[in-house]
């Protein structure tokens, strides 16, 4: 599969409030390498905090990175963005309600990005836009619609189409389907699966809830604190974690009720981790079932096995714990 985004050592820095007058700067991402291969859905999990959104922000040039770069294609993406560039990276958010414009109907909507852009002559705007509603599944009855006459789901069906208006290459989905309920949700991950085969879009796709992941993508990343610690094919890593990390979070199979309020790393010691305060070593070992002297004293090294990516100094093989 060929490349089709590169994020190369990237790190993105918020500035804080600590105290009345003292100012400090956050990591939220740390130095994270990831590819994602054209016409591929890529999870990205973790706990809540970790830096998902804020990868994507970054990958979709809505954060500005601190240090590194996105490739587009092999081409660096500028700090600053020509049309032609953000066209090709659309996000998709996970509450479709507020990202759009209560006063327009779905067809202003769907209309504006393609008069903006040019994508289609002025004359066939309004078929291209039967077009769009017809692919996410919505007709002539939901085109004359504001967004408060819609479902939530109908809601997250036009944002797509919203997106796919510009004619992405690649799709950024951050919770795109949390606030959904199940079947809805699952109507729109559908739509996600088909529009990959389709129209050979790139996804890459935030969630808490794993079970869609393994179900919807190909491969997955698990961040844990601003860096990844696993990453490799969905089917690799939902069987044979190589991370402690992942393994807790495995453990805790999501259940509905938790799905909102993020994922729970059940049978996790210490205090949720915080950029602020970054472990040295292994950024988890303050947390880790598996924690040796080492893994705080240095950064563990990448392990590469059959596709799968692991940073840890111990690996896990069913279910026993050995060194590397
Ligand atoms: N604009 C901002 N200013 C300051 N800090 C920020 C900003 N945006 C994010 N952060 C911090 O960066 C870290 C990562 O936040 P981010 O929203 O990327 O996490 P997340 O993994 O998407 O979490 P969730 O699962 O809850 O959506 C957090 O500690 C957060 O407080
Ligand atoms: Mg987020």
């Amino acid at each position: 599969m060929s490349e089709l985004v590169r994020v190369e050592r990237l790190v993105v820095d918020f500035p804080v409030r600590t105290g009345l007058l003292r100012q400090r700067r956050v990591r939220a991402v740390d130095g994270i390498d990831l590819e994602l291969g054209r016409g591929e859905i890529l999870g990205l999990v973790g706990e809540s905090g970790c830096g998902k959104s804020t990868l994507a922000r970054a990958i979709v040039g809505l954060a500005p990175p601190s240090a590194g770069r996105v490739l587009l294609d092999g081409v660096p993406v500028p700090a600053r963005r020509p049309p032609g560039m953000r066209r090709r990276i659309q996000m998709i958010y996970q509450d479709p309600g507020s990202s759009l414009d209560p006063r327009r109907t779905v067809s202003q909507t769907l209309a504006e990005p393609l008069r903006r852009d040019r994508t289609v002559p002025a004359g066939q705007v309004g078929l291209r836009t039967r077009e769009l509603l017809e692919m996410v599944g919505l007709g002539e009855r939901q085109a004359h619609a504001l967004p408060r006459e819609l479902s939530g789901g109908q809601r997250q069906r036009v944002a797509i189409a919203r997106a796919l208006a510009v004619e992405p290459e690649v799709l950024v989905a951050d919770e795109a389907v949390a606030a959904l309920d199940a079947s809805v949700a699952g109507s729109v991950l559908n739509l996600l699966s088909d529009l990959r085969e389709r129209l050979g879009l790139t996804v890459l796709f935030i969630s808490h809830d794993l079970a869609t992941v393994r179900g919807l993508c190909d491969r997955v990343a698990v961040m844990y604190l601003g860096s990844i610690v696993e990453e490799g094919p969905v089917a690799e890593v939902f069987a044979r974690p190589g991370h402690p990390y992942t393994r807790v979070l495995l453990d805790a199979v999501p259940s509905r009720h938790r799905r909102r309020s993020g994922t729970v790393a059940r049978g996790l010691a210490g205090e949720p981790p915080s950029p602020l305060r970054v472990p040295p070593g292994c950024r988890f070992h303050p947390r880790c079932p598996q924690a040796a002297e080492r893994c705080g004293e240095a950064e563990p090294p990448e392990v590469r096995r059959d596709g799968q990516r692991v940073w840890c100094h111990f690996s896990w093989r069913d279910g026993q714990a050995f060194e590397l």
